[in-house]
């Protein structure tokens, strides 16, 4: 089987060994405000802040070839153009490496005897991509080189950049001093923000203009300046400001030079933006500039940001027996959940940066792989997300990161939205213990004059669903729940509409058991909330509802072998055996069972046997079966996809988890592995046939029914990241913050026997040792703290930080 690369755990990298992967395989650099997505082959680009609203370097999505744009350094060598990632030029290479690790990417190319290497970053608490590329001559005699950097600009709003040609082919504006070009389109009105891209060294030439870089009708493969080995000196006045240097210099054999590439944001403020008419003030370039002038500076940035994940990567940590479970569990599915967190669904080679932004649903979903990392932001999205929240309790579906404000163009009214912020409020009480977000003051549609405590919103959130019920007492559906495209009440006939902002026939009856399984899983800890926020009474009426809905669920969302997805805008079943196509939905049967319904009755375990019998597959669990052979109006875009892609039949890997965290609701631990295992990339076999990344999760596999069966898409932003590192480290692993301490609750796999954890919680540090003799599912569990054995398994939480040394059987 074709493998294109491999884990380096011990260096916490992905290794790619041959540049053509089956689709760009990329990194995220940056964790704060700077950020860059950078491919394999050097493609991808960088925006601050906001990929739509402040974007720096411009990228072609849907272009061929693929993945058109980035930041190149060409090498012509005696005449031999090449770059060493091999894109753009894809000279041959006599060797290629890239390494994607923690906020950084290395990307290494060789030929004829010259070496290039070239390591990128984002260091921590700097706006800036910097990148240090070094040349070795490897063979035995002299080398004159000649060295093009490259990045094109793009015109900040990344929407207008690519759509409004006939302004913006005439705004470009560029400044020159010395090695540093100064991107300054839009500066001269509105703006006071300007980018930058330098090197530390003198250069030969530079150009700033791309038409007179490539040379009309070439390509990047092709750049003319490169290939006459002769800079421009072209100065950007409209059309596509671009930046590049040119370095000449020497090489003895043996010999290695290395220079440091910045790629820069920077504001003023709004009364210092010039030093002379249409001078732009340089000065917080220059601060940057020199943070960044010697290769010492690089090296000791880069060692900050290993030090910064180390960090970060040991407050959780598990030695398992299966490197393939401790990588991911240890390394990249953290990673992910950071990304995820950062980026929420705005950002990667699936998501154009424009088209989506902060999800209310998926940003509060992301926090439950994040929580742990660094609460401190967690607090702050929490209330950012809050604050898109509505007077009613429901929300805009999506807002933008830069302006924290809601848009509306994914609509609102999707049922589901109020609760997730429930779930994630009570997710960070239980990480830090913290209830005095419970009273910040937080507004409605960012509002200040309609604010109210955030314990107020979530009696929103948790009143809309209780106010919104339907026919049968379940709550209704609205636009749609989780499940975006199970649009009940759109009823769209007219292509091109959206499926998420019509509603034709705005039914009032379709109700969804998805958002009902939500409601009873979220119900306790929203009790608990209300207790801790001085609120008893609110807090004594929860049971009842809790009730009422499970009631309702067990009446009418029972079809016999498993749960019923939702009821249409007829009242008719939706995931029912009396369906034609898709009868089962893996949504309700994951939700419900996670929510403990229908347990003592048995239908949780009737479900989950169904789930294995007719959704499971060598690469998952698909969404549902039999997928729609044809448009259903009363149903939406679910069926408008093609057999087993997307939420129609794919394996949409964001809801496998919950079927991993409902088996080991019943205590069975291998399968709820095997379910894991499935889907977790560290087990891919076929990289050529998963064709994304097999170092991150993607949100889709394709399902059995589709043609291309296994082949994933949408790789990085997923809330399945988040999801998996839930049900693996609470899981399966069973180290579970809870509201009064931490709970060791573990449901293993018979495999792994003798297992060592790591888990810091509010200040302590607990290193955990299991040993399983339970064989397969949860078994007995026994816990000791610090020698004593404790009861329940929930170890509470210290007044003062402390270590402690626990055991944990399970027999
Ligand atoms: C996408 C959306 C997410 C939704 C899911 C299922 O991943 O980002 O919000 O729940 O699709 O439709
Ligand atoms: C499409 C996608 C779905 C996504 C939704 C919202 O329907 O299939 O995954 O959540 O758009 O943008």
């Amino acid at each position: 089987m074709e493998q294109y690369g491999y884990f380096d755990d011990a260096a916490r990298e992905y290794v790619i060994t041959r540049p053509d992967t089956p689709s760009p395989w990329i990194n995220y650099l940056g964790c704060e405000a700077f950020f860059t997505l950078m491919s394999n082959t050097g493609g991808g680009y960088s925006f601050y802040k906001d990929a739509r609203m402040l974007r720096i370097t411009r990228y072609r999505y849907n272009n061929v070839p693929t993945d058109a744009g980035g930041q190149y350094f060409y090498i012509n060598d005696g005449g031999s153009v090449w770059t060493p990632g091999w894109m753009p030029v894809r000279a041959k290479l006599d060797a290629y490496e890239c390494r994607h690790g923690l906020g950084y990417t290395r990307i290494m190319g060789e030929k004829d005897g010259l070496k290039a290497c070239q390591v990128s970053m984002v260091p921590f608490g700097s706006d800036a991509l910097v990148t240090k590329l070094t040349l070795e001559n490897k063979s035995g005699a002299a080398k004159d080189v000649s060295l093009f950097s490259f990045v094109e600009f793009c015109l900040w709003n990344a929407q207008d950049d690519s759509t409004n040609f006939q302004r913006n082919f005439s705004t470009g504006e560029v400044e020159i001093e010395g090695s540093a070009i100064y991107h300054k389109t839009e500066y001269r009105e509105r703006r006071n923000h300007y980018a930058v891209y330098a090197v530390n060294a003198p250069v030969q030439g530079f150009d700033t203009d791309r038409d007179s870089f490539l040379g009309a009708y070439r390509g990047f493969d092709s750049p003319a300046a490169v290939f006459e080995d002769r800079s421009r000196n072209s100065v950007a006045s409209g059309w596509a400001p671009i930046g590049s240097h040119n370095l000449k210099f020497t090489l003895a054999p043996g010999e290695s030079r290395s220079f440091i590439f910045l790629l820069g944001y920077c504001e003023n403020p709004q009364d210092q933006k010039f030093v002379a008419p249409n001078v732009i003030n340089k000065a917080p370039a220059k601060k940057l500039l020199d943070a960044f002038k010697t290769e010492a500076q690089f090296d000791a940035a880069f060692k900050a940001l290993a030090e910064y994940w180390d960090g970060l990567l040991s407050i959780y940590h598990v030695s398992s027996g299966d490197e393939k479970l401790d990588r991911m569990v240890n390394v990249w599915n953290q990673y992910q959940c950071m990304v995820t967190f950062n980026m929420s669904r705005s950002a990667s080679y699936f998501e154009s940066g424009i088209g989506r932004g902060m999800g209310f649903r998926d940003s509060s979903q992301d926090l439950l792989g994040f929580m742990h990392l660094i609460p401190s932001r967690a607090r702050e999205r929490l209330i950012d997300i809050a604050a898109t929240q509505f007077q009613d309790g429901s929300a805009y579906h999506q807002y933008q990161p830069l302006t924290k404000r809601g848009n509306f163009e994914v609509g609102s009214g999707f049922n589901d939205d109020p609760l997730w912020l429930i779930f994630g409020v009570a997710a960070y009480v239980k990480e830090t213990g913290d209830i005095s977000i419970l009273s910040e003051n937080v507004p409605f549609d960012n509002d200040e004059t309609v604010a109210e405590s955030m314990m107020e919103h979530l009696r929103r959130s948790y009143h809309y669903t209780i106010d919104h019920k339907g026919p049968h007492g379940l709550p209704l559906i609205g636009r749609a729940d989780w499940n975006d495209c199970l649009n009940l009440n759109c009823f769209s006939s007219t292509p091109g509409e959206s499926f998420q902002t019509t509603a034709n026939f705005e039914s009032g009856v379709a109700e969804s058991l998805f958002i009902a399984g939500m409601f009873v899983g979220v119900s306790d800890d929203y009790a608990r909330l209300c207790r801790e926020f001085g609120w008893q009474e609110e807090a004594d009426a929860v049971p009842a509802h809790k009730q009422a809905m499970e009631q309702a669920v067990l009446r009418h969302g029972w079809d016999g072998e498993w749960y019923l997805r939702a009821y249409d805008a007829y009242g008719h079943k939706v995931g029912s055996n009396e369906c034609e196509e898709g009868k089962i939905y893996i949504e309700p049967q994951g939700f419900l069972v996670m929510a403990g319904v229908g347990v003592k009755e048995g239908y949780a375990q009737k479900a989950l046997d169904s789930v294995r019998k007719h959704l499971l597959s060598e690469h998952g669990v698909a969404i549902h079966t039999p997928p729609y052979t044809r448009y259903h109006l009363e149903l939406g875009e679910i069926s408008s996809y093609p057999p087993g892609y997307k939420e129609n039949g794919g394996i949409f890997c964001h809801n496998n988890p919950w079927i991993v965290l409902a088996e080991a609701v019943l205590g069975h631990g291998d399968r709820a592995f095997d379910i894991y295992r499935r889907t977790c990339p560290s087990y891919i076999t076929d990289q050529k046939l998963h064709h994304t990344e097999p170092y991150v999760y993607s949100q889709m596999v394709a399902g059995p029914y589709a043609p291309r069966f296994g082949q994933a898409k949408n790789s990085w932003l997923t809330g399945t990241a988040a999801w998996t590192f839930y049900a693996a480290s609470q899981g399966i692993l069973g180290i579970k913050p809870e509201f009064d301490g931490l709970k060791i609750d573990p449901c293993l796999p018979a495999f792994l026997t003798d297992l060592k954890l790591t888990r810091k919680f509010r200040g302590s540090t607990y290193s955990i040792h299991m040993l399983n003799r339970a064989g397969g599912e949860k078994g007995r569990v026994r816990v000791t703290v610090d020698g004593r054995e404790i009861g329940g398994g929930l170890i509470p939480a210290d007044k003062a930080p402390a270590a402690h040394e626990v055991t944990v059987t399970l027999e």
